[in-house]
């Protein structure tokens, strides 16, 4: 998990970073914490001692340590600073190049992220000298956690109240997720369907089946992190809804299920059905519990509508990607249903798995390619399968932007010996090929590097190159 070094200024709000931290703890992450001098007039750092479990900073010249190994080693430990509150103060400090205290020397010393999360009386976050810092500070790579508006400590309303702590965090964590996950579905809007249905007969009864939604939350989530704007419209589970989502829908039975999915079809640019929806429903529904009887009981069943088939019918550019659990021919009864319901591809795989935490899948497409994938994890296997069908939308848009920025003349120049010509038919044969073997990788790689040290020398090219190498190591997710 990932080491969070939290920075405490004298604002009042300072109280409100013990929540911090204690949630933060909760979540899996190390927290060591530095507090300015004033900060702990406010709250003790007893306080945040016991929450993170870790000796608290304050003073640069504590007797018990080498104040240089330990300044640099804070710096080093962390992946990322959040200061919680910041006060108008300590941005003035770093804006000016002042380390003079544990907080703003360890803070000149790191490499890593820095979040500013402003707190501050209203006429101060107002001053132009702040946002004057601020801007320069933003211009250094700096990030701002804006204030919320609000009742402040100064007994006046205004802006300059911390942003919630809920919040923060989630920025934070948003920051890691966007960091450690290629964004290959950035700006995408999916929906997905998840779970069972239940099809009930009358208060207490229905028909329901083994579907525990782990294999659509799963991929829910991980869309999520991909970079999709997610909805996840879900039968009853005992899972809780992922965390990232743009909306979270819960139904019951099936003709819920349709109508919450085509309110949303239309203007979506990937639908995932993974929901196990009920076929039948009863064709009567008791409103009052039915009493047993010494004869035998009939339930008719009717139809419930094919959401997933109709997806197909309303198609226009939305890639549909279906799930076909079957108990034998497994991938013939899958291509069927792909044709069946027009689908771009369907995950095929044995319905035994069925509230199981892992599963085997083969991916079947449209075009007739077949990729049995290994036995994963349900929520590992979401990746797999959402980086086997999007991450060559990132080697297209990489070659996209290799040609449309003009770089032909850097690949040519960057080998001496290769002209661009020949690359980008290597790079068009790689392209359509389903996997790429490890060496076509490495070799990619190094031509990328090559190019990079060309990129480097020249000033307005240095954001492309930035762009150029976060795609090369989306290249690593298409090996096989
Ligand atoms: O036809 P079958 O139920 O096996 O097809 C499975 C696929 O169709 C799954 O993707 C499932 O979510 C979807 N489906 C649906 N509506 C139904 C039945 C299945 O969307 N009524």
């Amino acid at each position: 998990m990932k080491n969070i070094l939290l920075g405490i200024t004298g604002g009042i709000s300072a109280y409100k970073s013990a929540n911090i931290v204690s949630q933060l703890k909760k979540k899996g992450y190390s927290v060591k914490v530095i507090m300015t001098k004033n900060a702990t007039k406010i709250i003790t750092p007893l306080t945040f001692e016991t929450l993170s479990r870790n000796k608290v900073y304050v003073d640069m010249w504590d007797e018990s340590k080498g104040y240089e190994v330990e300044h640099i080693s804070l710096a080093e430990w962390a992946d990322l600073v959040l200061v919680a509150p910041t006060t108008y103060n300590v941005i003035g400090k770093i804006a000016n190049g002042i380390a003079d205290d544990m907080l703003t020397t360890v803070i000149s010393a790191t490499k890593v992220p820095v979040f500013f999360a402003l707190a501050m009386n209203e006429n101060m976050y107002n001053n132009p000298i702040l946002s004057d810092n601020v801007d320069k500070l933003k211009g250094y790579g700096y990030r701002f956690i804006e204030a919320d508006e609000g009742f402040l400590a100064c007994n006046t309303n205004g802006k300059g109240r911390l942003k919630k702590e809920e919040e923060i965090i989630e920025i934070i964590e948003e920051y890691f997720i966007k960091k450690d996950y290629p964004q290959v579905l950035q700006g995408k809007t999916v929906v997905i369907t998840a779970g069972p249905t239940e099809e009930p007969l009358d208060p207490v009864r229905f028909i329901t089946n083994l579907s525990s939604g782990k294999m659509g939350y799963s991929l829910a989530e991980a869309c999520a992190k991909l970079g999709a704007q997610v909805t996840l419209i879900s039968g009853p589970t005992k899972l809780e809804p992922p965390m990232g989502l743009k909306k979270f829908i819960s139904v019951r039975t099936a003709l819920q299920m349709e109508k919450e999915t085509l309110k949303y079809y239309e203007n979506i640019d990937i639908a995932i059905a993974c929901a196990a929806v009920g076929d039948y429903r009863p064709k009567i529904y008791y409103k009052e519990k039915i009493k047993k009887s010494d004869s035998d009981f009939s339930v008719e069943l009717i139809r419930n509508p094919d959401i997933l088939y109709q997806m197909g019918l309303l198609k226009k550019n939305q890639f549909l990607m279906g799930f076909a659990a079957e108990t034998e021919n497994i991938l013939e009864n899958a291509t069927l249903k792909l044709n069946k319901k027009n689908l771009d591809v369907i995950v095929a795989n044995d319905a035994s798995n069925m509230g199981n935490g892992n599963n085997t899948v083969t991916l079947v497409e449209k075009n007739g390619k077949i990729t049995p994938l290994k036995r994963e994890k349900k929520s590992e296997l979401a990746y797999t399968i959402l980086l086997k069908l999007f991450s060559k939308v990132t080697m297209v848009s990489l070659m996209g932007i290799l040609i449309l920025t003009g770089c032909s003349s850097i690949i040519s120049n960057s080998t001496g010996k290769e002209k661009y010509s020949d690359l980008e038919k290597k790079y068009s044969v790689i392209l359509k090929k389903p996997r790429l073997k490890s060496k076509e990788i490495d070799s990619l790689k190094n031509k990328y590097i090559k190019l990079n040290s060309r990129l480097e020398r020249n000033e307005e090219n240095k954001k492309l190159k930035k762009e150029i190498l976060k795609k090369v190591v989306i290249l690593e997710d298409l090996s096989s």
